[in-house]
């Protein structure tokens, strides 16, 4: 079958077989087939790339279901199985006044894989929310839980792009949310902008929300239209001292601070610099809003826009000595 439909980039690789599992059971026999020695788990299909048809079994979670576990005065633990999608859940979570992931509000992909990468926006990553998550070791078939220091979240990173990487599927996920009242996050430079045009001077979670919407729908590609995996590429962090000497010759580079001698740069910036922003290479190409970004205009191969990532990537390397390192998934 084509993976169309199941990867954001819109790539029409094939699967040799393909199941759809919306409960455990299921999951814990699909995963005891061994028949199909090759499987690949799929979430929501946002952060990959696929460059190949895959000559096995693709197991899509779709689990669903939302419930709240536990209520305090000020917090509330709500659970969401894996196969949610990510911003309905947002939705949901703001319909009943459940604060913490209105600034995640329109990110691709599903619940149960938001904790491998820590997705993140405008000041905000899933670890601030996170709780626990449960996860089935596909060796054992055995549950185990997963605590967030057990999860070992960084920058778009946790256990589950390092020790854990492709041991266990992520069932569902704890968040821990606060209700009524709530610790806003808007310092991000375009939100305030955002919430000043909206002329809302005492944000709700739901301004918020709407503000973050508008932000992303004005740079970023709807994956519904034009295929695209979000950022393509994880922002580096390099030595000050390099940046210092980048600085010299550029003087409009932008930084953010990491630690005493280390900055983060954008990676859009260093892409745009490069010449690649909005360049379009018949049906694939760089976004033209938002550099970071590759796009399929439909029909592209995956192979291609790989290929273009590692000409990027060169390009970068060669003008700034600064190698980028893709954050999406290459299979
Ligand atoms: N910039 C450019 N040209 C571009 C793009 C960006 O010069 O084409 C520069 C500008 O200076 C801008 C700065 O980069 O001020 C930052 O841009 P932006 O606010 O768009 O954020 P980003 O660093 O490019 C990161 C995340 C996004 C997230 C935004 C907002 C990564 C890899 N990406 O992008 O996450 O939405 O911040 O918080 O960290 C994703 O992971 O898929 C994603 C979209």
């Amino acid at each position: 079958i084509s993976l169309k439909p199941y990867n954001t980039f819109g790539i029409d690789a094939k699967a040799k077989h393909f199941v759809s599992i919306s409960n455990i059971s299921d999951l814990k026999a699909v995963l005891s087939l061994e028949s199909y020695p090759n499987k690949l788990i799929l979430g929501g299909g946002s952060n990959m790339l696929l460059t190949k048809d895959f000559d096995g079994l693709v197991i899509h979670i779709d689990l669903k279901g939302i419930e709240i576990i536990s209520e305090e005065d000020n917090t509330v633990i709500v659970k969401a199985n894996a196969g949610e999608n990510w911003h309905d859940f947002v939705l949901w979570c703001i319909a009943n006044n459940f604060g913490g992931i209105e600034n995640l509000s329109l990110i691709p992909g599903n619940v149960g894989t938001a904790p491998i990468q820590n997705i993140g926006a405008y000041g905000i990553e899933l670890k601030d929310v996170f709780e626990s998550c449960e996860a089935l070791s596909i060796d054992t078939k055995q549950f185990q839980s997963f605590s967030k220091s057990d999860c070992n979240f960084g920058y778009r990173n946790s256990i589950f792009k390092q020790d854990a990487k492709g041991k266990f599927i992520i069932t569902s996920v704890c968040f821990k949310l606060s209700k009524g009242k709530h610790k806003l996050s808007i310092n991000y430079g375009a939100i305030t902008s955002h919430l000043e045009v909206m002329e809302v001077t005492n944000p709700t979670i739901q301004d918020i929300s709407k503000a973050v919407i508008s932000i992303r729908e004005s740079k970023l590609p709807n994956p519904k239209k034009i295929g695209n995996s979000g950022s393509f590429f994880k922002n580096p962090v390099i030595p000050k001292t390099h940046f210092n000497s980048l600085k010299e010759n550029f003087e409009d580079i932008p930084s953010y601070p990491v630690s005493e001698d280390t900055v983060k740069v954008p990676a859009g910036w260093l892409i745009e610099k490069a010449g690649f922003k909005g360049k379009r290479f018949g049906n694939y190409g760089v976004h033209r809003n938002q550099a970071l970004v590759l796009v399929n205009y439909g029909g592209a191969k995956g192979e291609d826009i790989l290929n273009l990532s590692k000409l990027i990537q060169k390009t970068v390397n060669r003008l700034f000595g600064i190698s980028i390192e893709a954050e999406v998934n290459i299979l």
